[in-house]
């Protein structure tokens, strides 16, 4: 991970809360490890309400000091992190101000990486002004989700800053897929032989992707209120996650060989067919509920949130995908908020042995199950059924468990700190291409639309609990169940 290439890492949106809670810290991560970033690497804060560097400074220490290494802060290490960022003061509504900013960086050397960690509706005149003075050369741009509304609006974003910077320049971060087990989801597909022959719909019963949060919208209210559980989580990280389970083994990992293995997943997707949605698709809002012993309020009575609302905060979603690998496989997605624990995790289900001559018990689908656990501790574990101690053939079910921090108890890294190194040093595998995300919203809009047009309210569900009972019988009518709903 060693880098002798100087960079400037611009950071539009400097005093926002992903620049606080995630971009800074985990560049002061890299800063901290040693050896990931060019000594001579800066960061240029760009920002309207600050008046200078040295209030910057105050900023950074007051607001993205609290959010650095939970262990605490090394002290040496976090003034000379302080060392690497400038400050420049633009008022992103005037183009003139972005002179000050090509003043500032033209003695910079190496590559220039322009993070947009704005609101979407800044992406074009930004890029736009910043190639009004020339400082679309020689740089990469970082966009922070969400890229549009549908696919009409995102495809206008990605022309209007396609015609300023190529899609080898262009960075679309979903940070799920910096995920530490995200990547070792590749690891253990392509890394092994045992996995990848049973990888099909010969051997797969079905798949259950499921990233749950305890969090409700937080301070976001007003934005989560126009966008809902289906564009803040499925068209992005569970269809991501669900490229990554489903996709073909790559040529290499080089980043156009994986991007092309995923977008053929995402194009294989069966479209829905509206008529379908009510069957196949299930909304949810949360209302007042108890979480960890906690009482919490229902979204509609969250600070921005309309009161009469009807965006959904909780989605569940059956797929199909229409190739020979996963022909007849449902692949069941499900997000929300305000559930009764935060886990995201991944459950491959097998299929039965096609002939028990141990009895009936070996005979039920599920005996045999790979559970990939991607937050919070990640796990890999394998279930398969053993026989009971004792007297007669009786079988119970025990597993394998692989407990990463078990094998490497250091070097665990941070999504955004990986995503962030991978911009500097140029590697576009873990970004998603313009193609992959067109073919994305194609398939949720269907969805979209008839939500927009109908006149059915979400179901509610209780906060603390696993969401609509809808959702369960989604899977019911298929034989199967939600991992934790498993006795
Ligand atoms: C973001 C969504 O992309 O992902 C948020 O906008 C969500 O609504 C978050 O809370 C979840 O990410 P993580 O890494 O905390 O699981």
């Amino acid at each position: 991970m060693q880098t002798d290439s100087s960079f400037t890492f611009v950071l539009f949106g400097g005093t926002g809360d992903l620049s606080m809670r995630k971009i800074l810290p985990a560049l002061f991560e890299a800063h901290r490890a040693g050896g990931m970033l060019a000594d001579s690497g800066k960061i240029v804060a760009v920002a309207r309400h600050v008046a200078d560097r040295a209030a910057y400074i105050d900023w950074v220490n007051e607001h993205v000091k609290p959010h650095v290494s939970k262990n605490g802060v090394d002290e040496t290490a976090w003034a000379s992190f302080l060392e690497r960022i400038e400050f420049v003061k633009i008022d992103l509504g005037n183009p003139e101000d972005f002179t000050l900013l090509r003043d500032a960086l033209s003695s910079r050397p190496g590559i220039r990486v322009f993070y947009l960690a704005t609101g979407p509706s800044l992406f074009v005149p930004i890029c736009r002004a910043l190639a009004s003075v020339g400082l679309n050369e020689n740089s990469r741009i970082v966009l922070e989700k969400p890229l549009g509304y549908d696919l009409k609006s995102s495809n206008a974003i990605n022309d209007a800053v396609g015609e300023i910077f190529a899609e080898e320049q262009i960075y679309r971060i979903d940070h799920y897929l910096g995920k530490e087990p995200v990547q070792n989801l590749l690891a253990l597909r392509f890394g092994n032989v045992l996995f990848e022959p049973l990888w099909r719909r010969e051997w797969v019963e079905s798949i259950q992707i499921t990233i749950a949060e305890e969090l409700g919208v937080e301070a976001r209210g007003d934005f989560y209120d126009n966008t809902g559980a289906l564009r803040d989580m499925v068209q992005n990280h569970l269809l991501q996650l669900l490229s990554i389970v489903a996709m073909e083994p790559p040529h290499s990992m080089d980043s156009d060989s994986v991007r092309d293995e995923k977008l053929r997943v995402l194009r294989a997707l069966k479209p829905i067919d509206p008529r379908d949605i009510g069957k196949v698709a299930v909304r949810g809002q949360y209302h007042a509920g108890v979480i960890r012993g906690n009482a919490v309020p229902a979204y509609a009575t969250e600070p921005g949130v309309k009161q009469d609302s009807t965006t959904e905060t909780f989605v569940a979603v059956k797929v199909e995908i229409e190739n020979w690998r996963w022909a007849g496989v449902p692949f069941f997605l499900r997000t929300g908020k305000r559930l009764a624990d935060r886990v995201a995790e991944i459950v491959v289900n097998f299929r039965a042995v096609p002939h028990s001559a141990l009895g009936a018990s070996a005979l039920r689908g599920g005996a045999n199950r790979l559970v990939i656990r991607l937050q919070p501790n990640e796990t890999i574990r394998l279930y398969c059924l053993a026989k009971q101690p004792g007297e007669g053939m009786n079988l119970a079910s025990v597993h394998l468990d692989l407990a990463f921090d078990r094998f490497f108890r250091e070097g665990q890294m941070e999504a955004y700190q990986r995503l962030l190194l991978d911009v500097i040093n140029g590697r576009l595998a873990l970004f998603v291409r313009r193609d992959e995300q067109e073919a994305a919203w194609r398939w949720v809009e269907p969805i979209l639309n008839e939500w927009a047009a109908s006149n059915k309210p979400p179901k509610p569900y209780a906060s603390g609990t696993w969401g609509p009972a809808a959702a369960s019988a989604m899977l019911a009518q298929h034989g199967t169940c939600w991992l934790e709903e498993e006795n």
